[in-house]
């Protein structure tokens, strides 16, 4: 994981702590299924997520800019978007509770969770290849709400 202040590019460092102070947990697991699936129950039952499932996006994935349309825009979810990265990588630009943007990029075993109700966006890199595990608490929270131009 690197995270930076967008507007002042990456020498700008935001640690784990700032992620923290709002509201982003950001943590580190293992790869391996059998390793990884106790730490995410944990977090389904801390927080109240019931289900589990894996998305991928690649460069051969049909209608993939149509797919990235719809979350590189700033918007919201009803639920937290929890992603915990299997392969590839990233970005999540987030945004403080003061209007800042934060630019997080993520890479292969990075947990990130990004609270409800919090203006984001996300991005492939230029490997345009990410493979996720996500958790909801309802699916049907996880719909996005764009910001107002
Ligand atoms: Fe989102």
């Amino acid at each position: 994981m690197r995270a930076y202040w967008l507007n002042e590019g990456p020498s700008a460092a935001i640690d784990e702590a700032f992620l923290a102070s709002q509201g982003v947990t950001y943590e580190r697991l293992p790869l391996d299924p059998a390793a990884y699936q106790g730490p995410l129950d944990a977090l389904k039952a801390a927080n109240g997520y019931i289900e589990q499932d894996i998305v991928q996006l690649a460069p051969d994935t049909p209608n993939l800019d149509a797919i990235c349309a719809k979350f590189d825009k700033e918007h919201t979810h009803d639920d937290d978007e929890v992603r915990f990265v299997l392969e590839g990588e990233g970005i999540f630009d987030i945004r403080t509770t003061d209007d800042r943007m934060m630019r997080v990029v993520v890479e292969a075993g990075d947990l990130i969770v990004v609270p409800a109700d919090r203006h984001h966006l996300f991005l492939l890199t230029e490997k345009k290849h990410i493979r996720c595990v996500r958790l909801f608490q309802d699916a049907a929270g996880w719909v996005p709400h764009y910001r107002a131009a």
